[in-house]
């Protein structure tokens, strides 16, 4: 038996000033998409834009459901949509951001796992990684460079 460590590299910036300018416009358009969520029964709203090779932002918010499973993130909302649009379009980058109407959200909110997986499908399609920036309401914003940062040992379509 060997025993393997696995490591995840990740940046911590303060604040959004901080991020390199192209990614403070992403990041504001998530800010803005998010206020227009339908979360009605966790009260918890999600953001999430995409910054595609072609320069152009999608975007996506969380979209709830009475039959509660039957609602959908932020991330795949936007991601889903600007396949729709173009199914050969690429991710360069991800930027994602949350609040809560019952407290302040101060970590920064990741992915959930399903929204990882899917990232990984259009990571693993594209060819390419997608950088992922993630924030709360206050407190730091996370970079990692690729998904795979967030998800090892990930299924993909090389096991089918
Ligand atoms: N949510 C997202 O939109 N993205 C995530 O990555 C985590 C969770 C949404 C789903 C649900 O509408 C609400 O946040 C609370 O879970």
């Amino acid at each position: 038996m060997k025993l393997h460590t696995i490591s995840t590299a990740y940046a911590v910036y303060e604040h959004i000033g901080e991020l390199p300018v192209d990614i403070q416009e992403l990041m504001k358009a998530a800010v803005k998409i998010k206020e227009s969520a339908y979360a009605p029964y966790s009260n918890f709203k999600v953001g999430a834009a995409l910054l595609l090779a072609d320069g152009s932002i999608a975007v996506g918010n969380n979209q709830e459901n009475a039959a509660y499973p039957s609602g959908l993130c932020a991330e795949r909302v936007a991601i889903f949509h600007a396949s729709a649009k173009d199914p050969s379009m690429e991710i360069l980058t991800i930027a994602i951001v949350a609040s809560s109407e019952l407290n302040t959200v101060s970590k920064p909110v990741g992915p959930c796992g399903a929204c990882r997986q899917v990232l990984s499908e259009y990571e693993v399609k594209q060819e390419k990684e997608i950088e992922i920036y993630f924030m709360g309401e206050i407190g730091d914003i996370i970079r990692t460079n690729s998904v795979a940062d967030l998800l090892p040992f990930g299924f993909d379509k090389s096991y089918l």
